[in-house]
Parts: structure tokens; sequence; C-alpha cells
């Protein structure tokens, strides 16, 4: 009995060992196939464009295709608790953001994975600052009118969002807690299709992530009343801040960033991050980000633990906001 013990023991150390000498050999040759990349709303959104823009490159240092997946509803939190679940092999990753990894926590009382629990920061894309936003014949100029209108008309006026939790639900959610209205919120599965509404004149207005709007500014289909961050962006040099515009209550800044399931190898996270560091080191990635308004992380911004700090901090930032905001 004894020497079986010994026999069994010896021989479960021994396949132990052999497993976890064959993931470490797997993380060192990885990646040999494909990566699939969720993104948890719509194509054609800002989640979707920073993706798609960063994973082309890094695709090339990786030296294998990385697949975008579309994986629509809740906000985000479907495809987040998908992502949550998956292998964590390397071969599955989401883009999520600060609504999928640090609003959803306080919004969803059951949500099924926690950002810092069920997920291994890789790395942060970019920042993306929010906007006010409307359609082009919505009467207000200006955001003081803008703010006028809406007290006027709570009840008529509607506001496009990307489902409970997105950046656009959260950020508008702020911004009529400071103006003290409850307009009717209309989701969609991303501001994607949230945009095209608004250009259409389906919906009113919109607080949005500035990748998803500076084309339809610049292009006149939407108007834009103010960004509320500190300084005005150089992709929109016309449109004032929230300061400037007499709204200095109102600031957000949202952040797109890549994570991988707990547990995946920390040599395949490398791997990654030194991926994400390189594109945003690439000279047509940079134009492309910045023609878009993002905000590129610095150097020390581009590190996991950096990114795990920021869920963490996010998180305690957004909580006792929402809680106060319901
Ligand atoms: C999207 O890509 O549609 C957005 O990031 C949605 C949002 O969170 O508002």
């Amino acid at each position: 009995m004894k020497w079986y013990g010994r026999s069994l023991a010896s021989g479960c150390l021994a396949v132990l060992a052999g497993i976890a000498i064959s993931a470490q050999a797997q993380a060192q040759t990885y990646p040999t196939r494909s990566i699939t990349m969720i993104v948890p709303f719509a194509a054609g959104g800002p989640t979707d464009v920073i993706a798609r823009i960063v994973t082309a490159h890094m695709a090339q240092t990786l030296g294998q295709a990385i697949i975008i997946e579309n994986v629509v509803g809740a906000g985000g939190t479907t495809a987040t608790t998908r992502a949550a679940k998956a292998a964590n092999d390397g071969y599955t990753l989401i883009t999520g953001h600060m609504g999928t990894h640090a609003a959803s926590v306080p919004l969803y009382p059951k949500l099924a994975y926690h950002p810092e629990k069920d997920f291994e920061p890789v790395g942060l894309l970019a920042g993306t600052p929010i906007l006010i936003l409307a359609r082009k014949d919505f009467p207000p100029k200006d955001l003081k009118e803008f703010i006028a209108y809406v007290k006027a008309n709570e009840s008529k006026v509607n506001a496009a969002h990307a489902g409970v939790g997105s950046v656009s639900n959260v950020s508008c959610e702020l911004l009529n807690s400071v103006l003290g209205v409850k307009p009717i919120g209309v989701p969609f599965n991303g501001t994607g299709p949230a945009m095209n509404a608004l250009i259409a004149g389906q919906v009113d207005y919109m607080c949005d992530q500035i990748v998803n709007a500076v084309p339809q500014i610049n292009g006149g289909t939407i108007k834009a009343y103010a960004i509320a961050t500190p300084e005005r962006n150089p992709s929109l040099p016309n449109v004032p801040t929230t300061a400037e515009a007499g709204l200095p209550a109102f600031q957000a800044q949202a952040w797109n960033a890549i994570f991988a399931p707990k547990g995946t190898p920390p040599e395949v996270v490398a791997k990654l991050n030194e991926a994400v560091v390189k594109a945003l080191d690439d000279e047509g990635v940079r134009k492309r980000l910045l023609d878009l308004g993002s905000v590129i992380p610095g150097k020390a911004e581009r590190t996991p633990a950096s990114l795990g700090t920021l869920v963490k901090n996010e998180i305690a930032k957004w909580t006792p906001v929402l809680k106060a905001v319901n």
C-alpha cells in the first residue's frame, strides 16, 4: 500500500511536471494559430475601430491573424462574460473598456465576472474623451441652450446609448445627473448603430467616445456641444471644453484595453503586451488613433500592471458615482 501510494504520488508529480513543461513550451512557441479578439459591441463603433487599428499591427508582430468577433448585448457584459469563461491559452482575448471592466460592477449586481478576478490585464490601447453630441437639426445651438432645452423638454427628448453599463450610458447618466434631468434612454448594440440613428435624426443626443464622432462632426452630419476633458482635442479644435461652454462639472474620459482570461500564462501575456507596445509606437497606428482624437498611452501606462491598477481605480471611482446617480 505504502509502495503503491509512493508510486502513485511520484506518477502524479511526473504528470504535473509534464503538464507544466508542455504549458511552458506552448507559451514559448505562442502563437501557433489565429487569435480571436472579442469586441463587446457592434462593428464600426469606437471599441471595434480601436481594436481593429491596433490588432492589425499586433498580428504582424505575432505572425498570426487576429480575428475580430463582435459579440453584442447587455452593455458589453454578454461578451465579457464569454471572454472570462474562455480557455486561458491566449487564443481568445477581449477588447474591454471603462464600461465592461469598471462601471458594470456597480450596475450589474449579478455580473457573471469580476474585471479584476477573472482577467489578466494585457495592455491599454487608447484613452477616449467623451463628447456631448446631437442630431444636426436639434434646436439648441450651444451647450447653454442645450442645457436649457433638455431641462424644459425632459420628458420628450431622448438619449441614445449602447446598453446599461456602456460608456455612452454611464457618461450620459453622469451628464443627466449634473443637469438634474431624466430623458428617455434609447439602447443600441453599440454606438456604431446609435451614431447611424443620430445621423438619421432618429434620436436627439448622445454622449460618445471621440473616436466615433470626429468624422461625423467634421463632415457636418451631427453637432458637438462640448468635449468633457480639461483641454480641447487637436482633432476637433473648434469644439469647446465643457468648462469653456459653462458646464465644468461634467468631465468624462473613457479607455479601451485588451484583457485575457485569468490564468493565461505570463509568457503569453508578455508577448501580447509587447505587440501592443510595438503597435502604439508605430507611426501609422499612431496617426490613425490621433486623427480620431484618441489619447495614446505613454510608455509607463502600457504595462499589464498599470492596466490592472487602472481597472482597480476605475471601479473605485465609478462605484460611488453610479450608486449616487441611481
Ligand atoms: C462601442 O464600441 O459601441 C462603444 O464602446 C459603446 C459604449 O460603450 O458606449
